[in-house]
């Protein structure tokens, strides 16, 4: 049963993130993997990406000197990221796999990285132990989560707030932004934590520019759409959505610039 479920829950997760355009949408956000790579350093390490989408933090690391892995759960944007390392001459290993079963030996990489993915994985203390799993003693994990007062973690809360039915009480993807939460992922797992609070510039021509581009290009904003479209609640959360940009907006030529906050948690990993 456990198995019908994960096979089940992977098809929905996979369908999610291969609507719209994921590459235009993660690349308004690509600022956080090079910085994540300069953090833990990279070079000449063997490093693993989950959850790479797109690809642009295992080709920040691949840039910068790492020998690397990508694994995603949705093979659609595996093949846009393998494109994009082909075009530009850099060697990735890529692969499908889940976050929560990743299929690498025990301890065979020395930096495993997750910008804006791991998150997403429905268990977050099996996530962990996977991370864990696959890092060496001595190795660093470094996880980018949106924090829940970011602009993406509230537009995740405000879209949410207009369905009719609360998703069921669990695990948020924004616990990952709070470091007493990621505590408890952790939590007997042989890893010494740390934790920073960063930013990556968003830049686009305007609020309703932005607003237009989510809306048709985001897989989970769409499906917010779709999920409020029947009772006509769709205007509504898009003009809560435009609010939200317009508030966060630090422009000052009248185009949108907003600085997206997140948790940079770091677990170096020790001996078992
Ligand atoms: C917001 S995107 C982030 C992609 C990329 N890391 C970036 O920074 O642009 C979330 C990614 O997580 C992947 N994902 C979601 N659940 C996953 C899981 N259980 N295992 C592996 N990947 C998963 C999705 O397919 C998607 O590519």
């Amino acid at each position: 049963m456990a198995v019908a479920g994960d096979e089940k829950r992977r098809t929905a997760a996979r369908a999610l993130w291969a609507r719209g355009d994921y590459a235009t949408v993660g690349d308004l956000v690509a600022g956080a993997g090079p910085s994540l790579c300069e953090r833990v350093g990279v070079a000449g390490l063997e490093v693993l990406d989950v959850g790479t989408g797109t690809g642009s933090t295992a080709l920040a690391a691949a840039r910068a000197g790492g020998r690397v892995t990508g694994v995603d759960l949705t093979p659609e944007l595996l093949a846009v990221a393998r494109r994009r390392a082909d075009a530009a001459g850099l060697q990735v290993e890529w692969q499908e796999a889940d976050a929560l079963s990743l299929p690498c030996p025990d301890a065979a990489f020395d930096r495993v990285l997750s910008t804006f993915a791991v998150m997403f994985a429905p268990d977050p203390g099996r996530a962990a132990a996977e991370l864990v799993r696959v890092c060496r003693p001595g190795g660093v994990i470094g996880v980018c989560s949106w924090t829940p007062d970011s602009v993406f973690g509230r537009l995740g809360t405000t879209l949410m707030g207009f369905l009719p039915d609360p998703p069921p009480k669990g695990p948020s993807p924004l616990d990952w932004g709070e470091p007493a939460a990621v505590r408890g992922f952790f939590d007997g797992l042989p890893v010494q934590l740390s934790f920073h609070h960063a930013a990556v510039g968003v830049s686009l021509a305007s609020v309703e520019d932005a607003v237009g581009l989510f809306e048709e290009r985001s897989g989970p904003v769409m499906a917010a759409r779709d999920a409020l479209g029947p009772a006509g609640r769709w205007p509504e959360a898009r003009a809560a959505m435009a609010a939200l940009f317009a508030e966060a907006d630090v422009a000052t030529d009248g185009s949108l610039r907003m600085e997206a906050d997140y948790l940079v948690a770091l677990a170096a990993v020790g001996p078992r």
